[in-house]
Order: C-alpha cells, then structure tokens, then sequence
C-alpha cells in the first residue's frame, strides 16, 4: 500500500514532468490527467525503485495500444494513426478512461518493466568521446556500456554521422545519424577514433532483440511524436540482432569489479554510461560509482556519461540544459566535453550560447 507521501511525491513529478517532454505534446498533455488519477499514482508506487515514473507509465500505455489494445485513445498517438492524429488538447478524459479499462494490464507492466530507452542517436555522444579519449590515448580501447539496454551503441564505429555539414563513419554504413551541430568552428575529425578492442553491454535487463515483446516494448518507450527516432531504433535493433554483441546481465555494482578482473590487464577501458545513473536510487549511487571506478584497477579507465545535471556526479554540477562529460584516468577533475540535447537532437561546444 502506497504511502501518502509517495502519492504526493509521484504527483509532484507529474505535475512537473511536462517539461521534460519537449517533442511531445501529447504527454505533456496527458501529465496532469496522470498527477490527478489516484488510482493510477497508487499502481505506480509499485514500480521498482528508481525507476522515472513518468516514462515507465506512458511507455506501458504504448505498449498495450502498438500492440492492438483496442480504444478511442489510439486516435491521438501519431504512432499509431499518422500525422492525422487528434488534437491532445482533447486526449485527458479519454486517456483516463483508457487507465481505468486496461488498469491491469498497466500494473502488470508498471511492476514487472524498467525503462530501457535506447535512444540511437546517442551514439553521436560517445563517437565525440572515443574522439576526445584518442587525444589521450592511441588505443585500440575495450569497450563497456553500463545500463546498454539492447547494446545499439556499442556499434558506435559502424554508424556513419552527419553533423551539421560534416559526416563521417564508413560510408557504406546502413545507419546514418543526423545531429545539428551549434558550434561556429567545425568539429573535430571524428574519424580519428581508437579502435574497438572489444564490446561489451552489462544491463539488469538486456533487451533480447529476438523477444517480440521486448522490441515493442523497446518502440513503446518512444515517444509517440518521434516517429523518425522510431525509424532509427528499428533499423538498429535489426543490426544487433544480426550480430548481438556481449551482454551481462546483472546489477552494475555486481558486474563492474568482476569484469574489470577480465578485461586484458594493462589494457585501456572506455566505461560509457547515458540515462542510467539516473534510474538508479539516490541510495545506491556511490555503490554505482564505486563499481565502475573498479574498471579501472585493471588498466586505465575512460569514464563517459550523459546523465541529466539533477544528480551530480563525483561532485561535478553539470550545465542544466545537458552534458557530456569524462573522467580519469591520469586527471582527478572532471572534464565537461560538450552540452548535448538528452536524446542527441543537436550538440554544441560549451562555451556556446544557444
Ligand atoms: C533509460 S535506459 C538507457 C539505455 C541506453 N544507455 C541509452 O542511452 O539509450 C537505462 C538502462 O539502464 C539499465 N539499468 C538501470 N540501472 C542499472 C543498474 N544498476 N545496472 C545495470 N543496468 C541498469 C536499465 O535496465 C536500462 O536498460
């Protein structure tokens, strides 16, 4: 039984949480309908621990209408009827309805999920890292994503990129990802990356790209609007499944020390982490910590994230509109490298305005 304090917490992030779907008008419509929907703050309070409330229940409501759930609300995701989709001004009461009706369904989702976004575009994050980590070392680096969820970025030198006016990546590549890049100079030779030693993705769920539950579950966890952003993670998904990379399945805390003590000795190491520390309670994050540090007893260890500024990170207070950022392993600062859009949409230098 969920606290009233929880209620009002879960609330509190609803009413709050529009801001932050900044390509979707359609949740930030349906946020109020959730903060004021009791029952539906009473079945979220069982959702486990960390996970962001607010992408999990709008994900599980996805899942059920891409596949099939039949109701009048289907009218107002794009996913699903095109660009003729209903205005959302309109969608509140007959979302709550929809909560009502399928309020199993949701439950079981809500308890049994966590929220695996793979976003494909973030891929051109950790393509800017590997650049700047091959500034400090010539390579060829192994490879780790913490929390990779299907494991689409740990292809990061398979993609081909097209940032602004500059592309790079194989040019015989099947997936080209395009981000707006807001620097006036051009951006360094992204090219110029270390080689992929080795691939490895740890997560508590690995995604199984054959599973068809998991991929639509995958898909629900887009945003209705983002129908190209869909396109992209089809398309990825189809390459992982076609050579699936190492996955761990597990708890980063668990995981991290013991595969460090695996990785050839001496050997540099790029730990990659995005939208995951964040999922992780507030409690347990310097465990977090901690384990991937260990990556580094083995040899020297590139930390890289992108996670939202909320929950600073070894101290650092990230730009608020959004961070890459690096770690380690012959400096003790951290080293901000760029402010990103969360899902990639454009990149910039630091210094600039926009
Ligand atoms: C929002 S997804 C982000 C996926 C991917 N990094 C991206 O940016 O596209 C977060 C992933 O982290 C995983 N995760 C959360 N906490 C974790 C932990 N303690 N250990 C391992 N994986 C974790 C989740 O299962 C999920 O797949």
């Amino acid at each position: 039984m969920a606290t009233a304090r929880e209620i009002d917490e879960l609330a509190g992030h609803f009413r709050d949480a529009p801001k932050t779907f900044t390509t979707s008008p359609l949740y930030r419509a349906l946020c109020p309908v959730v903060a004021g929907d009791r029952p539906t703050l009473e079945m979220l309070a069982g959702r486990r621990l960390g996970q962001q409330a607010s992408y999990l229940f709008f994900g599980a409501a996805h899942y059920l209408l891409l596949g099939g759930a039949e109701h009048p609300v289907r009218e107002f995701y794009p996913s699903l009827v095109g660009p003729a989709a209903a205005d959302p001004a309109g969608a509140g009461p007959v979302f709550r309805d929809f909560c009502h009706r399928f309020r199993a369904e949701l439950g079981r989702l809500v308890r049994g999920r966590l929220v695996q976004t793979n976003v494909v575009r973030r891929a051109v994050a950790l393509r800017y890292a590997l650049w700047a980590v091959g500034q400090r070392c010539p390579g060829p680096v192994h490879l780790v994503e913490v929390g990779a969820s299907a494991g689409i970025h740990l292809y990061v030198d398979r993609y081909r990129y097209l940032l602004g006016e500059q592309v790079f990546g194989p040019s015989d590549a099947a997936i080209t990802l395009d981000s707006r890049w807001l620097g006036r100079l051009p951006l360094p030779d992204l090219d110029d990356v270390p080689a992929i030693a080795s691939r490895t993705g740890v997560d508590l769920h690995p995604v199984d790209v054959a599973d068809e539950r998991d991929r639509r579950w995958l898909r629900a966890l887009v945003w209705p609007e983002n129908r190209d952003a869909a396109r992209l993670l089809e398309a990825a998904l189809d390459a992982v499944a076609a050579e699936p990379p190492v996955m761990i399945a597990g708890d980063a805390v668990e995981v991290c020390p013991e595969l460090g003590r695996h990785l050839p000795a001496g050997e540099p190491r790029v730990v990659f982490h995005a939208a995951t520390r964040m999922h992780v309670p507030a409690d347990r994050r310097a465990e977090f910590d901690r384990a991937i540090d260990s990556i580094g007893d083995g040899g020297p260890l590139y930390h890289v994230w992108q996670e939202p500024p909320a929950a600073p990170h070894r101290g650092h207070v990230a730009d608020p509109r959004g961070e890459l950022a690096m770690h380690g392993p012959d400096v003790d600062v951290v080293v901000p490298l760029l402010r990103v859009d969360g899902h990639l949409r454009w990149l910039a230098p630091l210094d600039a305005s926009a």
